[in-house]
């Protein structure tokens, strides 16, 4: 299938029209298979003004139309009938006795049905079938059903084909329950098709049809048996799916969130920091194999460093005022946003996590260093660029040296690494402990070693952990009465001990302040960067 993606509508109507007025100027007496509905509203008007302009000629075409409703006369104004005059014959130079349209009010539908197809026969067949789509694949009225008719045929319509029509009546009751239409054989027997799709509300459809599956409740997807289809659609049609990428120091992950808000799509690639080139290809090319899967509309990146403007300054990475929208957007060809990575976790578990249904969160992640979000509204507040370094928050005067040039800075004590760090000092200093047992046995120290010392009860570890949890609890008592957030969420490793870390730290902290750990975990940066677009 080809596929031709268009900014709009008014693209969309601009491309169809294209096409057919090629196919028209190529064959003067081609047979046209037309539709209606909303969709083609805007092809029909630029062949019209074309028709005009003396850019297309068709006195000599003939058309069939794709259906009709039953039972309803041609001179009612929903009528196919009266559509396709109101809104093209009536505008160009085609002769009426050249154009088919369904009899609505035939008294005998099966033969009405049977002399169509024959006729369409006699004429040469189809050249080129122009097609709507149904929010529920319909193509003409082929509704999603077990058995799908192959040819001309009386059919019910659903409820959803219903309901979505009801908007051109007076009421919903007004809408005939019944209609001709042409079958999905004798669409496909068309030598060329070209189906349309716009808005939001075709997304399923398109991405059904995109997928390649057949399958008799989505019409539409029959077309892929055919050789020469072009879908044309509008970017919200064509997919709310979108791609989040977290870019750490050591390894890229990538999601790709539905429409839904489902992260249906979850890998990773090792960070190549040798260049900024070197980065972006890497993020392009698994991108590219992604959009051969899915049909992704956007793509968001959360990365570490300050962010102004799409333009990136990381420390860990080989970014020094690196426009990564602007370079992204050239290699990929889609629209790029791009955040901080602590700022998109707390969008993704604001949105899709802990913080579903609150407003004004803050997210603290206690990893190598500590990062911090603040969403307030439902969005992200970035300040000029680096708001929520919560890490850099100095809790003691004169205290440990911080790589960002102050001293007692809070990621200095409260870091998972800080708290690696403490403990191993601790077992070192006290080799009667359980702490010194287990780092000897182990010959490391992390945070399950760690953890591990405490739960069996070893009071040089707990003394590390109280003294890590009353310099944890500064820190966000200092966040809380600076933003007065509905709800403070923790992430990183070590609060995987839920039960050690978070029940003392809530006591320490006191009923005020409401804390919670991640819920969306390792895939927060990655749900909240696709959440960005
Ligand atoms: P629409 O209908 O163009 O009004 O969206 C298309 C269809 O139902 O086939």
């Amino acid at each position: 299938m080809k596929l031709i993606i268009c900014d709009d509508y008014n693209g969309v109507s601009k491309a169809a029209a294209d096409i057919v007025a090629k196919e028209v100027n190529t064959n003067p007496e081609c047979v046209l298979g037309l539709a209606t509905g909303s969709t083609p509203v805007g092809m029909y008007e630029i062949l019209a003004d074309m028709n005009k302009a003396g850019k297309v000629d068709f006195k000599k075409v003939k058309s069939f139309n794709l259906d009709e409703y039953y039972p309803l006369s041609a001179e009612n104004d929903q009528s196919y009938h009266y559509f396709m005059n109101e809104n093209f014959f009536s505008k160009i130079n085609i002769d009426k006795n050249n154009t088919h349209i369904l009899n609505g009010m035939c008294e005998n539908a099966e033969k009405e049905c049977e002399q169509f197809e024959q006729l369409i026969e006699e004429t040469g067949g189809i050249d080129l079938q122009i097609l709507g789509i149904g929010q529920n694949g319909h193509i003409g009225f082929n509704e999603p059903n077990d058995n799908l008719c192959s040819l001309t045929h009386l059919t019910d319509l659903t409820e959803n084909t219903i309901d979505a029509n009801s908007r051109f009546f007076k009421s919903i009751d007004d809408v005939p329950k019944q209609a001709l239409t042409m079958g999905i054989g004798t669409i496909l027997k068309a030598r060329k098709i070209i189906i349309m799709a716009c808005g939001a509300n075709k997304h399923d459809a398109v991405r059904a049809l995109l997928s390649g599956l057949i399958s008799t409740d989505m019409p539409a997807s029959m077309l892929n048996v055919h050789t020469d289809v072009t879908l044309i659609c509008d970017k919200e049609a064509y997919s709310n799916d979108c791609i989040g990428i977290d870019l750490g120091g050591t390894e890229i992950k990538f999601g790709v969130l539905s429409s839904d808000k489902k992260l249906v799509y979850k890998d990773s690639i090792p960070t190549d920091n040798s260049s900024e080139e070197k980065i972006v290809s890497g993020i392009a090319n698994k991108c590219k194999e992604i959009m051969k899967k899915y049909t992704v509309s956007g793509i968001g990146v959360g990365t570490p460093g300050i962010i102004r403007n799409g333009r990136v300054t990381a420390s860990n990475l080989p970014f020094k005022d690196t426009n990564l929208k602007e370079k992204l957007e050239t290699a990929v060809g889609l629209p790029v946003r791009v955040s901080n990575d602590a700022n998109c976790a707390a969008l993704g578990e604001v949105i899709c996590g802990a913080g579903q249904h609150i407003e004004n969160m803050v997210m603290i992640s206690l990893g190598t260093g500590v990062g911090g979000g603040i969403i307030a509204g439902n969005k992200i507040y970035e300040g000029t660029g680096c708001a929520g370094e919560f890490g850099h928050i100095v809790i003691e005067i004169g205290g440990r040296q911080c790589p960002c040039g102050q001293l007692g800075c809070l990621e200095q004590y409260a870091s998972a690494s800080a708290l690696v760090d403490a403990a191993k000092s601790a077992a070192e200093t006290n080799t009667d402990s359980i702490l010194n047992k287990l780092y000897t046995e182990k010959r490391t120290m992390d945070g399950r070693i760690f953890f591990d010392a405490v739960e069996r009860g070893c009071s040089v570890a707990k003394a590390v952990l109280d003294e890590y949890i009353n310099y944890l609890a500064i820190g966000i008592k200092n966040i809380y009465n600076i933003l007065d957030p509905e709800l403070i969420v923790l992430s990183g490793g070590i609060t995987n001990s839920d039960k050690l870390l978070l029940d003392p730290l809530k006591r320490v902290l006191g009923d005020n302040i409401k804390v919670t750990i991640s819920k969306l975990k390792s895939d927060a940066g990655t749900i909240g960067a696709a959440l960005l677009v």
